[in-house]
């Protein structure tokens, strides 16, 4: 009797497939995918000059993952590297005669899998696109191409008297589309804000090639509904987007930072609390937990005090950055600092600052791998925040290393573990997730400046519920109806 059902070999009866037929089919798969690499290729370069079209699989590999671990990636069927936003749109076409998957791409720095490629997609990096197109001091604007990179554009801001704040920890080779896709934050944000304040208009190519301008270069407007925004944040999943208008503000006074150290996170949470409520704006006020000083000696011999449970980083770029941090001082003290030390001048600021930014790289060196959690809490809620990961650190009896913008509630509980060790793996995934599940319980979210990538997809259903997923379906459905954007991403 033949098999009941079940099309292309597969059955419905619970058996396995004939082996033989098995393999004849995935040799015609094979050929097939073969076949269709090339006319994609062809008509990508029908636009795109060779050397922006890469399909040698050693290179196209190097651009199939972020930085996130537990994150699968497929393997891309190209890259390209456009120059133009006429070439961006060439291949959006080209993607969607062919209905190939398209993942958009900056530095890959990100920390969620969100630019991770899909099996056979065209990874379209936008890094060749790094013009610094204008800088105006009279709007306090910048345009720019999506590939320039932070700092390049700090930088460049800098030499007219101009500031652009945000400022993720990977700003050096970090770039303003990827940015934009995550809606990043960094040490600033407490005074500042973060990615989405400033960008004030985009142009994106769409899905099926057109290119749609949103927003405006005005200091305000309203006009229609917020496209801008819903851009920022996206993880290229609505769009590609190809050149954004920024917001600077006038450059700020060198901020001078001071070290605070506390005998527990809770002294440190309540310092944070009382400096937030007597009204004071630091421009940076960031927290490193003792496992988090270790790492970051061990690997840049800073000279960090390894005694302290919190080392507490509060900085001013005011007019009178000492007399501000002399009354944080002060609070930090009557909550319980054994030790406040403000930095002598703008060097050894920079250095702090510095011995936080490794804080992730330092913690990887740990054990190999890192999750890195990114919950953002109401300010009032980490000192309970903290305690909790303290406590899912020992039930799974690993080590949790925490840096924190402890100003924003956002912190980073970054689990260390050995990616060889299957146990420890499985303990290090529960309880990154644990730790998610207790930032929703505090009236958080799951990610202040990551994204959700594929790392939380689940989380992110969780966290908005069933309606907010299917609006946020219907969004996508309607930027992209072939679901050719970054698909498997969000939800
Ligand atoms: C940081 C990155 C991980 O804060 O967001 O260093
Ligand atoms: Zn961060």
């Amino acid at each position: 009797m033949r098999p009941k059902g079940g099309a292309y070999g597969v059955h419905t009866d619970g058996r396995e497939c004939d082996p033989v037929i098995m393999s004849r089919i995935e040799a015609r798969r094979d050929e097939d995918s073969a076949a269709a690499a090339s006319p994609l290729t062809d008509r990508l370069l029908a636009v795109l000059p060779a050397e922006a079209v890469l399909t040698d699989p050693d290179v196209t590999a190097s651009y199939a993952n972020d930085m996130a671990s537990f994150c699968p990636a497929g393997a891309p069927a190209v890259v390209v590297l456009p120059r133009t936003v006429e070439e961006v749109r060439h291949v959006m076409r080209t993607a969607t005669e062919l209905r190939v998957p398209v993942v958009p791409q900056g530095a890959r720095t990100g920390l969620s899998g969100g630019a991770n490629a899909t099996e056979g997609c065209i990874a379209l990096s936008l890094t060749k696109m790094d013009r610094v197109l204008e800088i105006s001091p009279v709007d306090r604007i910048a345009v720019v191409e999506p590939g320039v990179v932070n700092a390049v554009l700090s930088r460049a801001v800098g030499e007219h008297g101009l500031y652009y704040p945000p400022d993720p920890s990977s700003w050096e080779t970090c770039t303003i589309g990827g940015n934009i896709g995550t809606a990043s934050g960094g040490l600033c944000c407490v005074k500042y804000g973060v990615t989405a304040e400033y960008v004030l208009g985009l142009d994106v190519v769409l899905a099926d090639g057109r290119l749609m301008s949103t927003g405006r270069r005005t200091a305000k407007g309203v006009a229609g509904y917020d496209l801008t925004r819903l851009f920022v944040g996206s993880e290229g999943s609505l769009g590609v987007v190809v050149r954004a208008v920024l917001a600077l503000r006038p450059k700020p006074p060198r901020q001078l930072v001071l070290a605070a150290e506390f005998p527990s996170a809770t002294a440190a949470c309540d310092a944070i609390c009382r400096i937030m409520a007597g009204g004071h704006v630091p421009s940076l006020l960031e927290l490193m937990d003792r496992t988090t000083v270790k790492a970051v000696n061990d690997l840049a011999h800073m000279g960090l005090p390894e005694t302290t449970e919190a080392l507490l980083l509060a900085a001013f770029d005011t007019p009178d950055p000492a007399a501000d941090l002399a009354a944080v001082g002060a609070l930090c003290e009557a909550a319980g600092a054994t030790q406040v030390v403000p930095a002598e001048d703008a060097t050894e600021s920079e250095m702090l600052l510095q011995a936080r930014r490794l804080a992730l790289t330092a913690l990887e060196a740990v054990k190999g791998t890192t999750m890195i959690d990114d919950v953002c809490v109401p300010r009032s809620r980490l000192g309970e925040m903290l305690d909790g990961v303290e406590r899912i650190a020992a039930k799974y009896e690993l080590t949790i290393g925490v840096c924190a913008h402890a100003g924003d509630g956002n912190t980073h509980p970054t689990v260390c573990f050995d990616a060889r060790d299957p146990d420890e793996s499985r303990r290090a995934r529960e309880s990154f997730d644990e730790i998610m599940a207790l930032g929703l319980e505090l009236g958080g979210t799951i990610t202040g400046e990551h994204g959700v990538g594929v790392l939380k997809k689940e989380w992110l259903a969780r966290e908005i519920g069933p309606v907010g997923v299917e609006m946020q379906r219907a969004v996508k459905q309607v930027f992209d109806p072939l679901g050719i954007l970054n698909p498997g991403k969000l939800f």
